[in-house]
């Protein structure tokens, strides 16, 4: 069951949020601390619902629908965040404005962090600023990777794609399950939540190390890794490690970057895939690789690589002063060759992704970027896309997605291996997938099992 999107539901939520918003801000709770306080009203909540409205029927089920990818069917329960199709992601009921206008941002700088958003995910509340920072330290004084997880990375061929890389070290950490280890233990079922926390905050806190690692490994072997610094922030240190720690635009734009893509609701396929391998209590460890895999694929994570290669070709054919018609041709090219336009399109959304509109604000607020022909490019892009792809007549929604918009920057600012890019999704994408993890293990969620039918089955169920 996922929760039904409506204006009125998002209003009261924010103003849930305002309220427990002022309640919190003299407060010095740990994160930790802070969940296990809602952790009791949130299972009483989900208790009651069952026993009050178990049979209550949320919707139905076409044949369509079950050929389709099972697009639109409402069949998962995911607390943190619900997208709507025309006004896109609300975080606990936050817009990505309110987002941006609530949560602190990393000292010295003004966008909102992981840490934040990784707060508001958990909690739905708002932290302060010296919370965040508490959450940074303690991420940091968790970011060391085990000597093995290291010589694995660098044991492998830096032809192999950097998304296997990021998957594989992840799926490593489970050798320190703390979930694991206490299941194999054997624990009450009301403490699996504080072990799949603990593994969850180390799944944050490695993940960019691990990463970084990647990267360096690939594109920069004879460089030294810098440190991990204890008064940065995990973007700050991320960045830092990949080696752009100089440029204090790109640490603020990967901050707001990775705090937008952190989640998306539950059906999307990485946070659907990591749900799904932890419904079967496999630890956040490996449930979290099976999620980076999903990732992984075209149609979903692997976008902002196509788009980069998209646009980096299309750019080299229409020449820095381009026009729109050149994009316009560029554009019927590609879609007559029978390929999508990647960075257009989406399962749910049905207007442009305000994501994207929030990366494009970014690009508006820095002389640098908007004199960047790929920015440029991509912007203008996505005035002329639209009307292209409404007239070819086949995808139901013809805006820009975020990955239209989250490689050019990088691009710009000297990041320019956009095999890599998916991997910076993948980073963010754990707060959400975290966030799920634990909580589905604090409301005892069960083992996820859907029905499934063999084509001559439905056949006969519509026939009859
Ligand atoms: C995101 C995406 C996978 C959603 O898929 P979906 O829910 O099946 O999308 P739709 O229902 O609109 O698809 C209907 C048709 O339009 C096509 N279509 C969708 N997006 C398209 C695009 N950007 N360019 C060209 N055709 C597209 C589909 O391929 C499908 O064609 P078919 O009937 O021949 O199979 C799809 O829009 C896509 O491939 N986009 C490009 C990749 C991308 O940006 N992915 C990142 C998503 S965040």
């Amino acid at each position: 069951m996922m929760f039904g999107r409506s204006r009125f539901l998002a209003k009261s939520v924010s103003r849930n949020i305002s309220s427990v918003n002022t309640r919190r801000l003299a407060s010095t709770k740990s994160l930790k601390e802070t969940i296990q306080e809602i952790v009791p009203a949130k299972q009483e909540q989900l208790k009651k619902l069952k026993a009050e409205h178990g049979q209550t029927v949320v919707g139905q089920v076409t044949v369509e629908n079950i050929i389709g990818g099972m697009r639109g069917i409402k069949a998962m329960l995911w607390d943190s965040s619900v997208l709507d199709p025309m006004e896109g992601i609300r975080f606990h009921g936050m817009s990505i404005p309110e987002a941006q206008k609530a949560l602190p941002p990393a000292p010295g700088g003004k966008e909102m962090t992981a840490e934040g958003m990784f707060w508001l995910l958990l909690t739905g509340q708002v932290p302060t600023a010296e919370q965040t920072q508490q959450l940074s330290l303690e991420l940091a004084e968790r970011a060391e990777l085990p000597k093995f997880v290291e010589e694995l990375i660098d044991s492998l061929p830096n032809t192999l794609h950097p998304m296997t890389q990021l998957g594989m070290g992840v799926a490593a950490l489970n050798h320190d399950s703390a979930f694991q280890s206490a299941y194999e233990r054997g624990i009450k079922k009301t403490e699996y939540w504080t072990y799949a926390y603990e593994d969850c905050m180390n799944l944050v806190a490695k993940l960019p190390t691990i990463a970084a690692r990647i990267y360096r490994n690939i594109y920069q072997p004879k460089k030294s890794i810098a440190a991990i610094d204890k008064s940065k922030d995990l973007v700050g240190n991320y960045v830092n490690q990949l080696g752009f720690g100089h440029n204090e635009n790109f640490t603020e734009y990967l901050r707001l970057y990775i705090a937008l893509h952190a989640d998306h609701e539950g059906g999307n396929a990485s946070a659907h895939t990591a749900h799904l391998v932890g419904s079967t209590l496999a630890d956040p460890f490996i449930s979290y690789a099976a999620g980076l895999y999903s990732l992984a694929g075209p149609l979903h994570g692997l976008a902002n690589q196509e788009v980069l290669r998209w646009q980096i070709s299309m750019l080299s054919e229409v020449g820095n002063n381009f026009s729109k018609d050149d994009i316009k041709k560029y554009l019927w090219a590609t879609l007559n060759k029978g390929q999508v336009v990647p960075g257009y399109g989406h399962g749910v959304l049905r207007n442009p992704d305000p994501r994207f509109v929030a990366l494009q604000a970014f690009c508006k607020g820095h002389e640098d970027l908007m004199a960047s022909p790929m920015v440029k490019l991509v912007a203008e892009t996505a005035e002329v896309a639209p009307d292209v792809l409404k007239e070819h007549g086949k995808t139901k929604n013809p805006f820009p997605n975020v990955d239209a918009a989250s490689g050019c920057v990088l691009y710009h600012y000297g990041l320019t291996q956009f095999k890599y890019y998916t991997v910076i999704f993948g980073i963010s994408r754990a707060l959400g997938a975290a966030t799920q993890l634990v909580w589905a293990r604090a409301l005892g969620l069960p083992i996820e099992r859907p029905k499934s039918f063999s084509i001559d089955a439905l056949e006969k169920l519509a026939k009859n």
